[in-house]
């Protein structure tokens, strides 16, 4: 096929036009992206497309380029969109009053923000740390931030103090934006507190923004906190884009690797917002008019570029949810789409598989006939719950796009375009434009052909490729760069099928992916550890109904009069003070041992199929410093054993 640009449209419609752009992105990369690019407002054009040597980690795009992207999703809708809903939010409560922010209004807020910002002395390429919940102001501070060309940190607010603090130092933040406190369920959560916590620990915050929320009584630092009521209305309502290199960094956020402490992912401008709006555009297929919900949060990069980012480029209405999807009961989602008739719903497997566990019954209360696409994202969709949505939530005519992405890619790499590409259940299908993905067997030999299984990476840089890991890019070489020469390496394993379809097989390092959650078990380790009675332990994943992975813990401790119960209950409560909740392990078994080669060495293979029960085949022990633990740990492993 002869590639040639099919228009200047950025927008897919049918699957010849797909395979198009698919080949033209291939032949004429730089050509391709060029002419996504030119839809936006630029302060400056670009000198060059493309810069790139994986072997250096760096990617360049736009090179000598200046924009502000917030003038692209904002500016550049008005004076058209000036009232139509940018931001739709819908509180915890069902009782709670929802916001509808027309983009005049998100306009007048950002810069209100901003201007704040600019007055504690915020300036171009200061960090700003965000620790906040699902309240639009979280995405009203994200926006001012870039406003003015400061970075964003956004720390996911179900983070404890010293993963936050950690998140701060390392990043070198000046000023935080929080809330007094929030609200989850049927919880009240105490954010400030933790911000307190943390900052005990982070003398470089000369300020705090504190949004007031749920009105709990709260301590505020003489000099250094304000209340956002008390200051932002005050502040003008206009605030001019500043104008940034292309390169120039957008946002850090911290997620797992298999190594070590949480790395900052850092992207940059023009090319995320490149990709961030392609993506969305062509992924979910989005009209206008149409009501695209995304209930992550915007602690994670799915909320960053799918609620934030790529709607707004786009002008589209982005809903904000602040809730859980079991509060007040389990309809609170199908409520919610019938109520604002959404037409775009984008959630993790493990949502969908929590709400299979309260039957259909609930259904027949709603319409769902609003909808008109259904997203997957985080983990791989097993295909009993990828049924269960198709029939249930789509009622079999809405499709399914399973996409397949990472915090480092910034946008979805592996998707169906809804309507246009031919699903297949727990399947991420087919690479966007502008995406080649490779496999390679352990040695980094390609695999090519079909019917093939290995490690995916991606062998040509796209726009919203990770640039650097904060602070330490030799970390970001070695991580992302380093295992195959020449080639991005995602962490995951990948089965490409018969018709050349991609399916994810989860991650082949020591990442876990709990509830659509990326956790390190070296990280969850080390909070572990940090309890006095604990000599040592090993982390693994296994599955979890529910969770797609659970956290089981293997733990050598010292001889003490605590019962195990005791034990078990005083380690959950360190790992959760450490890095949080959500890293709480689902299963702790005590043991006098770890199987350790000679060399000392955890043979993890083992400890895994001890945790997933299935110990028919333990390989090969021989090498064990001391194989009866094996027999030991068999013992008492806390999941019933097939042999
Ligand atoms: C996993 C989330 C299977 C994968 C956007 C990846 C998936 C990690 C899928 C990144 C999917 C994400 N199917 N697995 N559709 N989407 N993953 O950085 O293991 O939080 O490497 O980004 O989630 O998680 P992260």
């Amino acid at each position: 096929m002869n590639p040639t640009r099919i228009s200047m449209s950025n927008r897919i419609r049918t699957f010849e036009e797909y395979q198009k752009e698919y080949s033209y992105s291939v032949a004429q990369p730089e050509e391709f992206w060029a002419d996504k690019a030119s839809q936006f407002v630029w302060q400056k054009k670009w000198d060059r497309v493309l810069d790139w040597n994986f072997e250096k980690g760096d990617s360049k795009w736009f090179s000598g380029a200046q924009l502000n992207i917030t003038e692209n999703c904002l500016d550049r809708h008005l004076p058209e969109k000036a009232n139509q809903v940018a931001l739709l939010w819908e509180g915890n409560d069902p009782g709670e009053a929802s916001q509808k922010i027309t983009y005049q209004e998100l306009l007048n807020k950002v810069c209100q923000v901003a201007n704040v910002l600019l007055e504690k002395g915020v300036q171009k390429g200061d960090r700003v740390c965000l620790y906040m919940p699902m309240v639009p102001e979280l995405a009203i501070g994200v926006l001012a931030c870039a406003r003015i060309g400061a970075i964003h940190s956004v720390v996911f607010a179900g983070f404890s103090a010293s993963s936050l603090a950690d998140r701060i130092e390392d990043a070198g933040c000046k000023v935080v934006l929080t809330s007094d406190g929030a609200f989850r369920g049927n919880k009240k959560i105490a954010v400030k507190a933790v911000v307190d916590e943390a900052l005990l620990r982070c003398p470089g915050v000369q300020s705090v923004l504190v949004l007031q929320r749920t009105g709990e009584k709260i301590a505020m630092k003489e000099g250094r906190d304000c209340w956002w009521h008390e200051t932002v209305p005050a502040a003008s309502a206009n605030c001019a884009p500043v104008p940034v290199e292309a390169e120039h960094p957008l946002f850090i956020l911290y997620t797992s690797g298999s190594t070590g402490k949480p790395k900052g992912v850092l992207h940059s401008t023009a090319g995320y917002m490149v990709y961030a709006h392609y993506s969305f555009l062509n992924v979910f297929q989005y009209d206008a008019g149409d009501i695209h919900w995304c209930t992550a949060d915007i602690g994670w990069i799915t909320g960053h570029s799918y609620i934030v980012y790529g709607p707004l480029l786009e002008g589209a209405t982005s809903v904000m949810f602040e809730g859980v999807p079991t509060y007040p009961d389990a309809g609170r989602c199908w409520e919610i789409i019938d109520k604002h008739s959404v037409t775009h719903f984008y959630t993790a497997p493990t949502a969908i598989r929590s709400l299979m566990g309260f039957g259909t019954e609930l259904f027949s209360k709603y319409q769902l006939n609003s909808l008109k696409v259904l997203g997957s994202v985080g983990e791989p969709i097993n295909e009993e719950a990828w049924h269960w949505y198709n029939d249930h939530v789509g009622k079999k005519r809405c499709p399914i796009v399973d996409t397949w992405w990472q915090t480092e890619t910034g946008g979805i790499l592996i998707s169906p375009l809804a309507g246009i590409t031919k699903t297949k259940p727990s399947y991420a299908t087919l690479p966007l434009p502008g995406v080649q993905p490779i496999l390679v067997d352990a040695e980094g030999n390609e695999l090519k052909g079909n019917n093939v299984e290995g490690n995916l990476c991606i062998k040509f840089p796209w726009p919203s490729i990770i640039r650097t890991t904060y602070g330490d890019h030799e970390r970001c070489i070695q991580t992302y760069f380093s295992t195959y020469k020449g080639l991005y390496f995602t962490g995951d394993g990948c089965k490409r099928d018969e018709e050349g379809y991609y399916r994810i097989l989860g991650r082949v390092d020591d990442v876990i992916n709990v509830s659509g959650h990326r956790m390190g078990t070296a990280e969850v380790e080390n909070a572990i550890n940090e309890h006095p009675q604990v000599i040592e332990s090993a982390v693994v994943g296994y599955p979890h109904d529910i969770k797609g992975q659970g956290i089981y813990a293997f733990v050598i401790c010292e001889k003490s009069d605590k019962s195990a119960e005791a034990l078990r209950q005083e380690i959950t409560s360190v790992v959760s003070k450490i890095i949080g909740p959500i890293a709480k392990p689902d299963k702790i078994q005590i043991v006098s041992g770890l199987p350790k080669t000679r060399s000392g060495k955890i043979m993890r293979r083992i400890l895994r199929k001890v945790a997933e029960g299935d110990i028919s085949n333990l390989g090969d022990t021989s090498t064990l410093l001391d194989p009866a633990i094996v027999d030991e740990i068999k013992a008492g492993a806390l999941v019933p054993l097939k042999a």
